[in-house]
């Protein structure tokens, strides 16, 4: 168990210091080992290996069993950082090696616990959807965590999906303590209610650890091993299949998709940097196009399929669902034109669209498919209504 006490060196000012601490060529390997075995009462740990600085934070995750909250503490703990989970149990087994809590943060004595349990230079929130109870955790947190990664969505601007955006466009409006009715219904094809009960948590988590303490990073459409909203793997299974597949729109629409372990990386790199701030998350602009993945996925999956591209008009007027129904496809002009310069100047790298795919190909693979989401069930055009439309082509 941590001990519950508060650095007596913040960690900003630990950082700084800590290039004095372990100077290049003082025996960094030896110190690193001897410092690992006592992490959980020291920790942070800062030290030099070779060029590299390391740093071994203890980091809380609300979540963790998934999709992005499981890459992020699979990295962390690569990384040699003591990781603590909380989450019910229900989702996802915990990932071997992390300090795993059990709890609900919808239940305010649970969170007490958890605040009470230990301190962390570092809380991510992966699963904050109501500004109310992100609230509260976040005032029960802050006095132990110095710093707050709150995972928030570009559903939280205005103007999404309709317009090209970057963080300084307009947010949806929603207090810091709104609970999960308040606002409008959703409007078909402009805000969601989830992107609205977002801005409301961010501004949760901003009004508790302050500017200097938070950082807010709104992810466009995450993918990669363990995705399980199953967008990818489903043109990834429809593709090995085979036959003629139909491709939806324009082949050079571009596309952002950002790899989950890339986002993983930047959440990680910016605590360790001491960044903060409010970073969307995406691929650049215009470096990938909707050919290139499905390309991409008939070479993973060594597949014969046949491409048909079909304009957009077409699917509109067979009813087809965008977004689910032919998984990534949708036609408004703000979908893909997220700007991530922010991100990217403070260190977003984001891998070759090629590496995703078969990395997704090879968990799908490998994985007993016992990951079954109920999101996964609105996604995928049935075979049936792929050849009535094919069909229709002629
Ligand atoms: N996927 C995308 O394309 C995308 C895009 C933009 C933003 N995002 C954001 O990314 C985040 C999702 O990440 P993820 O699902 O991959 O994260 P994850 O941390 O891997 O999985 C969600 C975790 O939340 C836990 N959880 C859910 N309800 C809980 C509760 N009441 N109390 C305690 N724990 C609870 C779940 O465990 P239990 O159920 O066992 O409690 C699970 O461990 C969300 O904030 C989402 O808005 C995703």
């Amino acid at each position: 168990m941590i001990p519950r006490h508060r650095s007596q060196v913040s960690f900003r000012c630990f950082r700084q210091r800590a290039r004095s601490t372990f100077p290049l060529g003082s025996g960094a390997t030896a110190q690193w080992n001897d410092h690992l075995s006592m992490r959980a009462s020291t920790l942070p740990w800062c030290l030099r290996a070779g060029e590299a600085m390391i740093l071994i934070m203890r980091l809380l995750v609300l979540g963790g069993t998934l999709f992005l909250g499981r890459t992020v503490v699979e990295a962390a703990l690569r990384r040699g950082w003591h990781v603590t989970t909380f989450n019910r149990g229900q989702s996802g087994a915990d990932v071997p090696g992390v300090q795993a809590l059990r709890g609900d943060r919808t239940n305010p004595t649970d969170m007490r616990h958890l605040a009470e349990s230990g301190a962390w230079e570092a809380v991510v929130d992966m699963c904050g959807y109501v500004p109310q109870q992100v609230l509260g955790g976040a005032r029960l947190l802050q006095p132990v965590c110095d710093s707050c990664v709150f995972v928030s969505t570009v559903s939280v601007y205005e103007g999404w999906p309709a317009e090209p955006l970057s963080e300084a466009a307009r947010v949806l409006d929603c207090p810091a303590d709104a609970d999960e009715d308040f606002g409008p219904p959703d409007v078909e094809d402009g805000p969601t209610r989830y992107g609205r009960l977002k801005a409301g948590c961010e501004r949760a988590v901003l009004e508790t650890f302050g500017a200097e303490r938070t950082i807010n990073v709104r992810p466009g459409v995450v993918l990669g091993p363990g995705e399980y909203v199953g967008r990818l793997p489903w043109w990834l299974r429809r593709i090995a299949a085979g036959g003629h597949v139909l491709a939806p729109g324009a082949r050079d629409r571009s596309i952002q998709p950002v790899d989950v372990r890339d986002v993983a990386n930047f959440v990680l790199d910016s605590l360790v940097a001491g960044t903060a701030g409010t970073f969307n998350i995406t691929a650049p602009i215009g470096r990938d196009t909707f050919a290139d993945l499905l390309n991409a996925c008939k070479k993973v999956t060594d597949s014969n399929a046949e491409l048909v591209w079909v304009p957009d008009d077409l699917l509109r007027a067979h009813g087809v669902r965008q977004w689910s129904e032919l998984p990534l496809w949708r036609t408004h002009r703000g979908v893909w034109q997220v700007d991530s310069t922010a991100a990217h100047s403070n260190g977003l790298k984001c891998r070759p669209l090629l590496e995703t795919v078969a990395a997704t190909w090879e968990w799908l693979s490998t994985t007993d498919q016992a990951l079954i989401n109920e999101r996964s069930t609105e996604i995928g055009l049935s075979r049936q209504r792929e050849s009535d439309i094919l069909a229709s082509l002629a």
